[in-house]
């Protein structure tokens, strides 16, 4: 994409990324994409702030360019050090060395430890200043939001927030940048879900802490480094990150997740007439079988739903493995705070459940009854199912 003004001598000079098929290495943009949004100020004093990943170097560069020479740049603003954003930053200190770095203390020590840069950098602190001409920047501290040096900057003038991760989104940018232009703002939700389910989540209590310094702020557009930029509605995702942030410690949604894993069906024909059983309950509902999904969908519906259900067969006297690794990663993300249960069938001994119980209790996961069965469930166990189903979901009924 050509650079976009997003305000009189304020750019996006951004990069789509639709060739990267796993972001950190982990969770899958292969569909989606993902954007690396760097925004540059002309003024008295040009500075760019954020960059994007080393792969993308050359067309960050050139966008730079078309703007303001790199030799006439004065500061880099380095908001976050992971390297989807810093990843440029080695080339660009050999191009442009006349460019002071701009970073926390603690980003200061990692810029020697990334790309073994040290000179010609200056360290700001939270409520810092920095005058550019007309613009004037001020730096915020947001430490674990979602990396300890994490810093956000706000373009005083125009009452822009660079909020780097937060706020932001998976998607490559559809040939806009802004909220208003955007069609389908519910599916782009859906994706600032999974972002902050995947990336962020294990930092709720930053989170809460970052939005409570940023309340009485006033803040014309939101501009993260990942995703669309909010103009038309820039509360809309601090409001969602102040809800989401919440789920990990009170109730969320009165819905279900159902996750479930089957070696032969046994388990997955009970699991539909569970499903069948919460459905006669006219409650949410979304079922993920675990073997063909990425938890990358999965985490999303776990943390907006109170509800889950968890559908597995015992395996050598233990979780079936697949299963196993997702309730670990409910352990690394925080998927804490929601109402259990599981089912399951085993062949000659059980044990899926003792261990499932450990796990629930370091999950803070208030458990409800299980539901076992051996071998394929009979006819008077399907019922059971049905009714099984249907309890767990009167849970979620308001008013019961
Ligand atoms: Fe987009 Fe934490 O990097």
């Amino acid at each position: 994409m050509l650079p976009i003004e997003m305000q009189p001598n304020i750019y996006w000079v951004g990069i789509n990324d639709r060739v990267t098929e796993l972001f950190e290495g982990l969770w899958p943009i292969k569909q989606e994409g993902v954007s690396y949004n760097s925004y540059l100020i002309r003024d008295q004093k040009n500075v760019l702030i954020d960059l994007s990943r080393e792969t993308t170097t050359e067309d960050l560069l050139s966008q730079i360019n078309a703007l303001v020479p790199l030799a006439n740049l004065d500061y880099v603003v380095i908001n976050h050090m992971e390297p989807d954003h810093s990843g440029a930053l080695f080339a660009l200190r050999q191009i442009a060395p006349q460019a002071t770095i701009i970073g926390s203390a603690k980003a200061v020590e990692m810029m020697k430890q990334f790309y073994g840069i040290t000179e010609n950098i200056m360290v700001v602190n939270d409520g810092d200043t920095l005058a550019l001409g007309n613009h004037t920047l001020k730096f915020f501290s947001t430490p674990f939001l979602h990396w300890p040096e994490t810093m956000m900057t706000y373009e005083i003038s125009q009452q822009i927030l660079f909020s780097c991760d937060a706020f932001g989104g998976f998607g490559a940018l559809p040939g806009s940048i802004f909220d208003d232009q955007y069609h389908n703002l519910t599916v782009y939700d859906n994706e600032a879900l999974r972002y902050f389910t995947n990336i962020v989540s294990a930092f709720c209590r930053p989170v809460l802490k970052t939005l409570d310094k940023l309340s009485d702020l006033p803040v014309q557009m939101v501009a993260p480094s990942h995703g669309l930029i909010w103009r038309s509605q820039p509360q809309h995702m601090l409001a969602l990150y102040k809800e989401w942030a919440g789920y990990d410690s009170s109730n969320a949604h009165p819905g279900v997740t159902l996750l479930y894993a089957s070696m032969y069906g046994n388990t997955e024909k009970v699991m539909e007439v569970i499903a069948q059983g919460i459905a006669s309950e006219n409650v949410a509902l979304r079922i993920f079988n675990i073997s063909h999904t990425h938890i990358s969908y999965m985490l999303p519906a776990m943390w907006v739903n109170q509800g889950l259900l968890l559908g597995m067969p015992t395996y050598e006297g233990n979780i079936f493995p697949p299963m196993k690794a997702v309730l670990d990663m409910c352990k690394t993300k925080h998927v804490f705070h929601k109402t259990a249960a599981r089912f399951g069938s085993h062949a000659w001994h059980g044990g899926a459940q003792r261990h499932f119980e450990e796990m629930a209790e370091l999950l803070k996961w208030d458990l409800q009854e299980c539901f076992e069965f051996s071998g394929g469930a009979s006819p008077a166990e399907l019922q059971k199912s049905f009714q099984f189903g249907a309890a767990f979901a009167r849970k979620f009924k308001t008013g019961v």
